[in-house]
């Protein structure tokens, strides 16, 4: 029997983690890619929901908040998941990020 309870997963230290680096985790064998963009922690599945490309190496852009697929280039809202152009349409699976005791924690 499982339960509903969202499970907490530790990344790392957050000093582990510098602006600009990123981080793959795996929960479940599926792999999480954590990004630090200029301070701010997010977690996005590592595969693009277009042809399962590596988003962990795509190119940030922090401003705008996105990742882009380095496959075909969609580019990922980081905040939301979803897929803001082609080919890729569908979201990926976004996870929520908590910093507890300066370490990185992940909702998953
Ligand atoms: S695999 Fe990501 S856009 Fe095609």
């Amino acid at each position: 029997m499982t339960t509903d309870e969202n499970t907490k997963i530790s990344v790392c230290p957050v000093s582990e983690l510098a602006p600009g680096e990123r981080k793959i985790v795996e929960h479940d064998g599926e792999p999480i890619v954590v990004f630090n963009c200029e301070g701010e922690f997010f977690a996005i599945e590592d595969r693009c929901s277009h042809d399962d490309g590596p988003l962990a190496e795509g190119e940030l852009d922090c401003a705008a908040g996105t990742v882009e697929c380095p496959r075909h280039g969609s580019l990922f809202d980081l905040r939301s998941g979803k897929a803001k152009t082609l080919p890729a349409y569908e979201p990926v699976r976004i996870f929520p990020v908590e910093i507890t005791d300066d370490t990185i924690t992940l909702e998953v």
